[in-house]
C-alpha cells in the first residue's frame, strides 16, 4: 500500500494586516488537519449514535507546513472566483497543497478545487476567521480547512448536492437529502436512515464534526495511486 501520505502545505495569508493571523494559529490549523485526518481529534459522536460507532477512520493522510507567505493587501472581499489565486499564484501545486487565507465575503467560509482541474487555481481558500481561534464562531475551530481539503481530495458533500438518490460516490456514508446545520441530535432522519451529520463533509458546526469514513478514505487515497490525479504529490 501507500503507507502514510504526507502532503506539504504552503499557506498564503492575504489580508490588510497579514500578521493578524498568527503563526501559532497556522500551526494550530495544521494540527486540526492532522488530528481530523487521523481520527485523533477530541470531538465525540452525538449520544446514541450507535450506528456510526465504528465508522470514524484514520485516513493515513497527514500535512506538514512547508512555508507561510504573508501579503498585506487592502482587498476586503475576494469572492469565490479564484481572484486571490490570480493575485498570489500557487507555488508548485503539483507537489504542494496551497492554502489561501483571506476575507472572502458573502458569508462564505471557504472553497476548494477538485482534483484534475487547472493547476493555476489548484488549492483551498479559507476565510481568515475560520482558523482556530478566529472570529467566525461556530466555525472557528479549523474544520472549514478539513472540509475544503476533503473536496481538494475528491470528496463530495455527503448529500451529493442533491436529494436522497443523489450519490456522493461513497458507499458507507448514508444517503441524505440536503445539508445539516448546527449541532444535530441523533438520529436526524431524512432518507429513511440516520444522516451522518457529524461527517466533515456535512455543514454542521465545527464542534459537532467528527469523522471521515473508510469509503471516504479510500476515495481520497485512490488519488495518490499510480495514474491518480494527485499521484505527483508523492514524488
Ligand atoms: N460552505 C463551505 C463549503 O461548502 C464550507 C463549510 C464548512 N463547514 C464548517 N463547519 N466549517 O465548502
Ligand atoms: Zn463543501
Ligand atoms: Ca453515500
Amino acid at each position: 500500500g501507500l503507507g502514510t501520505i504526507n502532503i506539504p502545505v504552503y499557506v498564503h495569508v492575504v489580508l490588510p494586516n497579514s500578521n493578524s493571523v498568527t503563526n501559532s494559529q497556522i500551526q494550530a490549523q495544521m494540527n486540526v488537519l492532522n488530528d481530523d485526518f487521523s481520527s485523533t481529534n477530541t470531538n465525540q459522536l452525538p449520544s446514541g449514535a450507535t450506528d456510526f460507532i465504528n465508522d470514524a477512520t484514520n485516513t493515513g493522510i497527514q500535512f506538514t507546513l512547508a512555508g507561510t507567505f504573508r501579503h498585506d493587501d487592502p482587498k476586503s472581499s475576494w469572492g469565490t472566483n479564484d481572484a486571490v489565486k490570480a493575485a498570489y499564484p500557487p507555488i508548485t501545486p503539483s507537489t504542494h497543497l496551497n492554502i489561501w487565507v483571506c476575507e472572502i465575503g458573502g458569508g462564505i467560509l471557504g472553497y476548494a478545487q477538485f482534483p484534475g482541474g487547472n493547476s493555476a487555481t489548484d488549492g483551498v481558500v479559507l476565510l481568515a476567521g475560520s482558523l482556530p481561534g478566529g472570529s467566525s464562531a461556530p466555525y472557528n475551530m479549523g474544520r472549514t480547512a478539513t472540509h475544503e481539503v476533503g473536496h481538494y481530495l475528491n470528496l463530495r458533500h455527503i448529500w451529493g448536492d442533491g436529494r436522497c438518490r443523489q450519490d456522493d460516490f461513497v458507499a458507507d456514508t448514508p444517503s441524505s437529502d440536503g445539508a445539516n446545520y448546527g449541532c444535530p441530535t441523533y438520529p436526524t432522519v431524512n432518507c429513511q436512515t440516520a444522516d451522518m451529520t457529524m461527517n466533515y463533509m456535512d455543514y454542521t458546526n465545527d464542534a459537532c464534526m467528527y469523522m471521515f469514513t473508510d469509503g471516504q478514505r479510500n476515495r481520497m487515497r485512490a488519488l495518490f495511486a499510480s495514474g491518480g490525479a494527485r499521484a505527483s504529490m508523492l514524488n
